[in-house]
């Protein structure tokens, strides 16, 4: 194994052995470049991701969800616990390790399982119901990496806990959709399901079972091995061999239980009546094992390539099986990259906003510490405002003015210091006047603002 040492990761206190965090190709460490599946969001491209969060909480807010916020990693067992241990994420990918007292940790491969076991362990169900949350969160999963795929990805997510009307699903989706609205996205399809309850799969397992056993040999080792323990996750199976077998698979919407069908035709009502349409896609399956009765995605169609924006449902049984008292849950993640990479692809302009209202163009050191008082005082009431602190030319300075798409620059010489003035200029008409420093923030600020 290749092990490198390398002070200037560690600064102090000696070397450091880091090669089993270190990206490596053909051999040679890649400092340079972040992990595989994994991005930065530079400067530039900040904006779209403030304009998202800022709408989803703003959206959230508005349907009266409160912010909840859990740490990055979670014991493992919750995960294997909450999501099941023969899904694809517990399986195959999550990000697990053992830290340094041997217990084994994982980054947040989805966001229900950590707020649910939040719910038990502050005893959030004892505060008037339903409990209504919502979280911002990076997830990790070990995925093939692909355009809108990544390994670390970014949610936003809504849980509400202790109600079991169907109204409240139908709050969750209209709460994702109002979201699409605001933001301008389109070309979204709603697709809902019912995937019954532990009380009507029991049946449906059998039956499930009893078509797949003579087409088990056909399907993959993965599908095999999930046809005792859970044959519902076959369906959801990415390999076309797998699809191929279950063509005319028997499909647990059309053997549901009188429950479900109530619980289902509600959410129909409730949408309707929220004036959302949808597509009844009994299909879908979802990728979590902790879903009963709804489950629902909101696709998009761009470039004829059909992706998931969103994903969620029902989880009646969840907190229970975490340990705590029987309660309804309901909820939905909403990927960030896929948000923003639809708004690029549909052409929606997202309003940029300028790094500088104003900058002040000094000359020589005395202006600059006259600047730099100034500065302050702009700052104080708001504006954003900087200097230069790089010696450049004045020419230089404006240029850099202009780039940075500043409304006004102040100039500070040493002739106007003497008379306690200075000169704004208009960065749009390059108009020029004399104000004095006194009065310089209130007239900026009543013309900026
Ligand atoms: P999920 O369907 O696994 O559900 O993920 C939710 C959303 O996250 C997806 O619809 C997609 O937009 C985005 N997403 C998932 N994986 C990736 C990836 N590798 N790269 C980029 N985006 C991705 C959940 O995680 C559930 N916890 C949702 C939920 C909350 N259900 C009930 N409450």
């Amino acid at each position: 194994m290749l092990q490198i040492c390398c002070p200037l990761i560690l600064g102090i206190g000696g070397f450091f052995i880091y090669d089993s965090i270190t990206e490596r190709k053909g051999g040679k460490v890649m400092l340079t470049k972040t992990p595989r599946g994994t991005q930065d969001v530079l400067p530039a491209e900040v904006y779209k991701w403030h304009y998202v969060e800022n709408t989803v909480r703003e959206v959230a807010k508005n349907f009266g969800f409160t912010e909840i916020r859990t740490p990055v990693f979670e014991h493992t067992e919750l995960f294997v616990r909450g999501i099941g241990d023969t899904t694809d994420v517990v399986e195959k990918e999550m990000y697990t390790f053992e830290d340094r007292s041997g217990r084994s940790i994982t980054l947040k491969p989805e966001g229900t399982a950590p707020v649910v076991r939040s719910f038990i362990e502050h005893k959030l169900y004892t505060e008037p119901q339903p409990t209504k949350l919502f979280y911002i969160i990076p997830v990790f999963r070990y995925e093939k990496p692909q355009a809108g795929r990544y390994r670390e990805h970014h949610q936003f997510g809504v849980e509400v806990f202790g109600a079991i009307n169907p109204s409240v699903d139908a709050e969750v989706i209209n709460l994702a959709m109002t979201i699409y609205k605001k933001m301008g996205i389109e070309k979204l399809e709603l697709r809902i399901n019912n995937i019954g309850c532990p009380k009507c799969r029991k049946d449906y397992h059998q039956q499930l079972q009893q078509y797949l056993k003579d087409r088990l040999e056909h399907l993959c080792t993965t599908c095999q091995s999930r046809f005792e323990r859970n044959p519902m996750r076959i369906i959801d199976c990415k390999s076309d061999k797998c699809q191929e077998q279950i063509q005319d698979v028997p499909l647990m919407l059309h053997h549901i239980c009188k429950e479900c069908e109530d619980h289902f035709e509600g959410l129909k009502r409730y949408l309707k009546a929220s004036e959302i349409d949808y597509i009844v896609d009994a299909k879908i399956v979802r990728g979590l094992d902790y879903y009963t009765k709804t489950a629902f995605e909101i696709i998009t169609d761009e470039a004829g390539k059909k992706g998931t924006l969103c994903g969620g449902g029902r989880y009646d049984k969840l907190v229970e099986d975490c340990g705590g008292p029987t309660t309804p849950g309901v909820g939905f993640g909403m990927g960030l990259e896929r948000a923003i990479l639809s708004l690029d692809t549909q052409g929606i302009e997202i309003p940029k906003p300028k790094t500088f209202d104003v900058f002040i163009v000094t000359m020589g050191e005395a202006a600059n510490l006259k600047g730099f008082e100034i500065l302050n005082k702009l700052r104080a009431v708001g504006l954003k405002a900087d200097q230069d602190h790089m010696n450049r030319s004045v020419k230089a300075q404006f240029k850099y003015a202009d780039k940075m798409m500043a409304d006004y620059s102040i100039i500070v010489g040493e002739d106007e210091l003497a008379k306690g003035i200075v000169i704004l200029k208009n960065m749009t008409n390059g108009e020029q006047e004399t104000i004095s420093i006194q009065e310089i923030d209130s007239l900026l600020l009543e013309r900026l603002k």
